[in-house]
């Protein structure tokens, strides 16, 4: 733009000596001039839109982690939707969907550049979590008659997998068509045994893709060589304004859970499974996050704001719609189903600005919720929570979707 600019002018001396040279009607001779001067800047406003708007600037994800090459990778449907991943951690990086005037818009957490990932505050911007999403009291389980200490990286627990997770491994990855002809990437790791003191060498595998009907799908399979236990999850903080400069409080959302796993103070499972019912926690009927965060939450024993497992109405195994999101300012409904049998809800309490991420949005208080499909945390510590044992022989599968449409 400044090089067509200093064109013109560059012009209009070469003219302007013409002029003089050739007695040319000056006046007329720069009216053409400033037509092309407007016409120059209206064209290069448009090309520099054109960036703007581009879907990826440039990012920086080339680097060498725990001697592994990290990159960035793209895939996408035809009708515009779109997903960036990095491979440090399983990463969702961008995930662009239209907006009700058909805008795109990026509705996920996320750094501009690798640096900002290894330099986060909150490790958890969009990662595969594991080999235990959430948390296990104390970090202890038994499996098979012989227990197990896990890293306790959270109040004297073990959170989302522990100091060295899945979220800090640099994983495998491979861009294929998958057999829909979907755009896919999988990414798989091989977790050493003893790995953040986890029995077994467990392989996994997780594969993205994006379907024609605007749906980010999710697909995990594991296997192990000793019994284990496994409760991986994807972690990704949505803003459906597209901007952390809104906070995520004005999102509807609906949890189709009646009942939810009440905690202690340091937000391990006492074991109970309770109604929702006359709680903040009742999303059964669409309700803004903000409605209830402030006033009714002292009604809860522990309660900051949302952070919650909601026990899914649903078979065991089944695939079903387990929440809905609609930002109204934007248009932008989230539909997430999962054959898991939870749903951890959680709406951004710990968040403190500390992180400033892609196009310079600052992850405020509360600027974005997490909806992780999962098995219930502290699931090994509790017989009447459903079994996350694994075992040699068997395949641990897990299957979410979050989709993606407009209200106009
Ligand atoms: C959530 C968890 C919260 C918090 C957050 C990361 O999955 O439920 O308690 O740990 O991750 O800051």
């Amino acid at each position: 733009m400044i090089k067509s600019l200093s064109d013109n002018i560059f012009q209009f001396f070469k003219y302007e000596q013409t002029l003089n040279n050739n007695n040319l009607k000056r006046n007329d001779m720069k009216k053409t001039l400033l037509s092309i001067c407007i016409l120059t800047l209206a064209f290069s406003a448009c090309t520099n839109n054109k960036k703007t708007v581009e879907l990826f600037p440039e990012r920086n994800f080339d680097t060498i982690v725990d001697s592994k090459k990290v990159a960035i990778y793209t895939i996408k449907n035809a009708n515009g939707m779109a997903a960036q991943f990095t491979n440090y951690g399983a990463r969702l990086v961008d995930l662009w969907v239209p907006d009700k005037n058909g805008k795109l818009k990026d509705v996920v957490w996320g750094f501009e550049n690798i640096k900002g990932y290894l330099n986060a505050n909150d490790l958890y911007a969009g990662p595969i979590v594991g080999r235990f999403g959430n948390r296990i009291g104390k970090g202890q389980f038994t499996v098979d008659g012989k227990s197990y200490q896990l890293t306790l990286n959270n109040n004297g627990n073990h959170l989302h997998g522990g100091t060295n997770g899945f979220y800090k491994k640099v994983w495998d990855a491979r861009s294929f068509k998958n057999e829909k002809g979907e755009d896919a990437l999988e990414l798989s790791y091989l977790s050493p045994a003893g790995e953040e003191g986890y029995p077994g060498n467990l392989k996994i595998k997780v594969i993205y893709a994006i379907t024609a009907n605007n749906e980010l799908t999710i697909n995990y399979e594991a296997t192990t060589d000793a019994s284990t236990i496994i409760n991986p999850t994807s972690h990704v903080y949505f803003n459906l304004h597209g901007t952390t400069a809104q906070s995520s409080n004005s999102h509807i959302l609906t949890i189709f859970a009646d009942k939810y796993t009440p905690t202690d103070s340091l937000l391990i499972p006492t074991g109970e499974i309770v109604t929702v019912e006359n709680t903040p926690l009742d999303f059964r009927k669409p309700t803004a996050v903000g409605e209830r965060i402030k006033t009714d939450f002292m009604a809860l024993k522990y309660g900051k704001g949302y952070d919650h497992n909601f026990v899914l109405n649903k078979k065991a195994g089944e695939m079903s719609l387990a929440a809905e999101v609609y930002e109204p300012a934007t248009g932008i409904v989230m539909k997430v189903s999962t054959d898991q049998p939870a749903l951890q809800f959680y709406s951004g309490n710990f968040m403190d600005g500390k992180d400033t991420g892609k196009r310079g949005d600052v992850h405020n208080y509360r600027t974005g919720i997490a909806l992780e499909a999962q098995n219930y945390p502290d699931a090994p510590n509790h017989a009447n929570f459903p079994t996350a044992v694994l075992k040699p022989g068997e395949t641990y599968k897990q299957s979410s979707i979050y989709a993606f449409e407009v209200k106009k």
